[in-house]
């Protein structure tokens, strides 16, 4: 169903007059429900935690942590914004590829159960501040793994800063880092995937290559951590991933290889369809036979189109009872920016669509927000709203250039 049949109108034609500028919404109903059908479906043994890179808004936050799903963090912000919504510690695990010493002793300091090692230097800057702190660190190691050919946001077969390659880790010798205890191997280059066999060929690649490891470095590997990666079809031509095969899949994978625990980090899974980012249409033009339209708000308020040359869905939105136009016209769609890359997709739309209608991207509740590069022009930011429980608040309200600007 198109959100523009469902409850949401109301609440956004009321959104709009009330706040006069783009803002992103989320439903925090469907969050909740999506989550515990995930945690529903899955294997005890397998263990999701959420990736907050993806949207770390602390009212979604809330709803991992009351639904007890761990969280991945990725940088001193990400620690603080976890532990300030009451996420237990032992809730928290550290990825990332840069973590300096400092960071490390943060870490330990707020008692974080498992780091993931991504270079020789963390292991040993670890190792040291374990020392010091007295205590042995639980740790994964994130290997980069050499792939077939191709290209994907986490690198795919690219030189990446994530993890080291097998080789490169072995160099290391662990029984001399003695405050640190390895428990298992992260590896995790390939995002978005909708694809089954995709899955099950890095899957099984993955962890044939990780128990290889674990051997000749001589340790038991409890854990194997496969990062994210599980897709979200943003193009009409795409097939959602049937979750039940998904988790049959790592079910099997466990079995086949006699894993004792398998773990994810979700982040685009978990939270891209509980979101959407809505924008006014600010100019319509024709350029060389194109039919252009520049909105309020683009890649300084949602920058994935740009990194990714892949759309967000878009659907037209009319504040007044004025049917939309049953003919559609092929649409470019562009932001607010000096730069020819603020440009959100093309789109086929009601012919009619003009100045004043809104568009309303959907599947937008993850890599928004936070992706985005929004002081570029100084146009205002944009709010976030949710949706929980019958009320509709507005947990960030929108702030123009005269809030940061010095
Ligand atoms: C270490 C790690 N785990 C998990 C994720 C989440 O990935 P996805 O959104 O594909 O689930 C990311 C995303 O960059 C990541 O860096």
């Amino acid at each position: 169903m198109s959100p523009l049949d469902t409850a949401y109108r109301a609440h956004w034609i009321k959104l709009i007059k009330r706040l006069e500028t783009s803002f992103f919404y989320y439903d925090l109903d469907w969050l909740t429900e999506h989550l515990k059908y995930l945690d529903s479906h899955k294997d005890p043994d397998i263990k999701f935690w959420y990736a907050c890179k993806a949207n770390p808004l602390s009212a979604i936050l809330k709803i991992f942590r009351n639904l007890n799903f761990g969280v991945d963090i990725a940088s001193l912000g990400e620690l603080e914004q976890a532990l300030s919504v009451g996420l237990k510690s032992t809730e928290i695990l550290a990825t990332g590829p840069c973590k300096s010493k400092k960071y490390l002793q943060s870490l330990l300091k707020n008692e974080v159960e498992v780091v993931v090692l991504e270079s020789l230097n963390q292991a040993l800057w670890l190792n040291e501040v374990s020392r010091e702190m007295n205590q042995k660190s639980k740790v994964l190691l994130r290997v980069q793994l050499t792939f077939d050919g191709g290209h994907s946001v986490l690198g795919g077969n690219s030189i990446t800063p994530f993890g080291v390659t097998p080789d490169e880790w072995q160099t290391l010798n662990f029984k001399e880092l003695n405050n640190l205890e390895v428990i298992g191997l992260h590896a995790f280059q390939w995002g978005n995937i909708l694809d089954l066999e995709q899955l099950k060929n890095i899957w099984w690649k993955t962890t044939t290559e990780c128990l290889e490891l674990a051997d000749k470095m001589n340790f038991k590997l409890q854990v194997l951590d496969l990062g994210g990666g599980l897709g979200v079809p943003y193009e009409s031509h795409q097939k959602a991933l049937d979750f039940e095969a998904v988790t049959a899949l790592l079910a099997e994978l466990k079995t086949k290889f006699k894993l004792p625990a398998i773990w994810m980090e979700l982040g685009r899974y978990a939270v891209a369809e509980c979101g959407y980012y809505l924008s006014q249409i600010a100019d319509r033009k024709q350029t060389r036979g194109l039919d252009l339209l520049v909105l309020e708000g683009g890649i300084n308020h949602i920058a994935r189109p740009a990194l990714t040359n892949q759309a967000f869905p878009a659907h037209p939105l009319r504040v007044t009872d004025k049917p939309f136009s049953t003919s559609t016209t092929r649409f470019q769609v562009h932001g607010p920016l000096c730069t020819a890359l603020d440009k959100l997709g093309q789109f086929d739309l009601p012919s009619d669509l003009d100045v004043g209608d809104w568009i309303v991207f959907s599947k937008a509740g993850a890599y928004g927000f936070t992706e985005a590069m929004p002081f570029f022009l100084c146009h205002p930011l944009p709010a976030e709203v949710i949706q929980f429980k019958g009320d509709v608040v507005t947990p960030r309200t929108p702030k123009t250039s005269t809030d940061w600007l010095v």
